[in-house]
């Protein structure tokens, strides 16, 4: 860890890195980021990169690369079967997880479409901390119901609780023994629980998941998409984890699961995924779908560039220094705008800055998509686009009603090594002067809706003009020029 020494009156981020290549960015003109909406459905997910100032949709596939990652790509062994890539990349995933057996896929959903696959039967109970969307979706698809099993602090959109994304172990033992273990084809734990706003899980709560899951068999699932973030909180807020390396940190959750899955799109600063085991059978068990699915067992659909890429990124995670930023830009994204009275999940979790739009657009019912609204009015008025994380993202159930999200939730997502701190000031301001003129703003409904994931694909119309009224507000307070 960085001995530096920071200032007393105020805690700032510290890059330990510092910036080689750029790519240059555009601010459209506020009439034309209302036209892209427009067209976008004010689906976030619809919008054109080329039209977007600030990309804080996901950190997914966004991270910064480092020199070495890009360096390493250029080494890459382009081979369908047995390239040395491959075994490269399965060494370093050893060396991260300390588990033998490895399974490359093309990304994070593609772990969970073969776990579910092979596991999840019509009627089987899936108890978990939270859902994740493609996950659950996984899940279902086969037959399968999730069980959430968090502790109710996680529930809470803002706690003291420094592990919000905790299994509660009550909960857990009440789901298996109402179940029965025979209708339990794995537990899962997500680290770094995405859709509560990126809160960690405490190791020993691990541990404690591991002892339940042992004694009644059954197998245990860790999603390390989010392990990163995960990994940082428990080395500075963890006391059992304050005198172990985040290699350390690393083996001994994985000394605790069966299987461990994650996206390198999130996990690596590359693009990807993977299946990692204790158990030659399981491995096994799965292995037979990976070339049916994913392509050959030596690159799961992955370029070689991109395998090449994650083995170093992953060696780089273990770096203290590098999976600081991402939490520490987050806290004082997340600082600043509390300071602007702008209600935000607390305790700040990973992956970006979670905006309350339940809190922010109170006057909103869930059936009108706060969340979605809150998306797109940020993107209309500050270039930047984040993903709504609310009801829209929860698919209708099956009478056709919504199902309202537990939180609703706008994320402002932080590609880790790509924004600056100027970047961070210049969204305060603008979500500052969103949030004085919230009332403005209205809801959503839909226009076109797909069954599953509506989120990514489904687009929607404003519930009559506000999109109009705000535009007009911020041309009345900055002019007709102001960017
Ligand atoms: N699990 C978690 C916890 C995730 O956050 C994601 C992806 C996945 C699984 C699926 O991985 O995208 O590689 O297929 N989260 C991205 C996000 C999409 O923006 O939050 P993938």
């Amino acid at each position: 860890m960085a001995n530096i020494a920071r200032f007393k009156s105020k805690s700032f981020p510290l890059e330990m890195h510092k910036t080689r290549v750029i790519q240059k960015l555009n601010l459209l003109p506020i009439e034309e980021r209302l036209q892209a909406i427009e067209e976008a459905g004010y689906n976030t997910f619809l919008l054109k990169n080329s039209k977007v100032f600030l990309d804080m949709l996901t950190d997914s596939g966004t991270n910064a690369m480092s020199d070495r990652q890009i360096g390493a790509m250029l080494i890459a062994d382009d081979a369908y079967a047995g390239g040395a890539t491959f075994y490269r990349l399965e060494q370093s995933v050893q060396n991260f997880f300390g588990m033998p057996y490895f399974l490359p896929a093309h990304q994070g959903r593609a772990c969970e479409h073969l776990l579910s696959k092979t596991f999840v039967k019509p009627g089987g109970v899936i108890p978990m901390n939270y859902h994740f969307t493609t996950s659950k979706t996984h899940i279902v698809q086969c037959g399968g119901i999730v069980e959430e099993c968090i502790i109710d602090e996680g529930y809470k959109v803002n706690s003291d609780h420094r592990f919000k994304g905790n299994m509660d172990i009550d909960k857990l033992e009440a789901c298996i023994n109402r179940v029965g273990k025979d209708n339990i084809p794995f537990v899962r734990l997500e680290m770094g629980t995405n859709l509560i706003g990126g809160q960690p899980v405490s190791l020993s709560n691990v541990e404690s998941i591991s002892k339940v899951c042992k004694k009644y068999g059954l197998l245990f699932v860790i999603d390390a998409s989010l392990l990163n973030d995960n990994l940082y909180f428990m080395k500075v807020y963890d006391p059992t984890c304050k005198h172990l390396s985040i290699k350390e940190i690393s083996h001994k959750i994985s000394s605790f699961a069966d299987i461990i899955y994650f996206s390198a799109r999130k996990l690596s600063s590359g693009r990807g995924g993977g299946i990692v085991l204790k158990d030659k059978a399981l491995y096994d068990q799965i292995k037979v779908l990976v070339p049916l699915y994913e392509g050959f067992l030596t690159y799961g659909g992955m370029s070689s560039r991109e395998m090449e890429a994650i083995a170093v990124g992953l060696d780089e995670t273990l770096d203290f220094d590098m999976i600081s930023q991402g939490p520490e830009f987050i806290a004082a994204f997340g600082e600043m705008a509390k300071e602007n009275n702008i209600p935000v999940v607390t305790p700040f979790g990973g992956l970006g800055l979670h905006l309350d739009a339940r809190s922010f657009l109170d006057h909103i019912p869930s059936e009108q998509y706060p969340a979605g609204a809150l998306a797109a009015a940020v993107y209309i008025i500050s270039g930047a686009r984040g993903m709504e994380r609310g009801t829209l993202s929860e698919d209708r159930n099956e009478d056709g009603s919504d199902n309202p999200a537990d939180m609703e939730l706008v994320r402002l997502a932080l590609p880790r090594r790509v924004f600056t701190l100027s970047h961070l000031t210049y969204m305060v301001d603008r979500l500052a002067w969103l949030y004085e003129n919230r009332r403005l703003i209205g809801g959503l409904q839909f226009v076109e809706e797909p069954k599953i994931l509506r989120f990514f694909l489904g687009r929607l119309k404003p519930i009559g003009n506000w999109q109009r009224t705000l535009v007009d507000k911020f041309i009345a307070d900055f002019g007709k020029d102001a960017l």
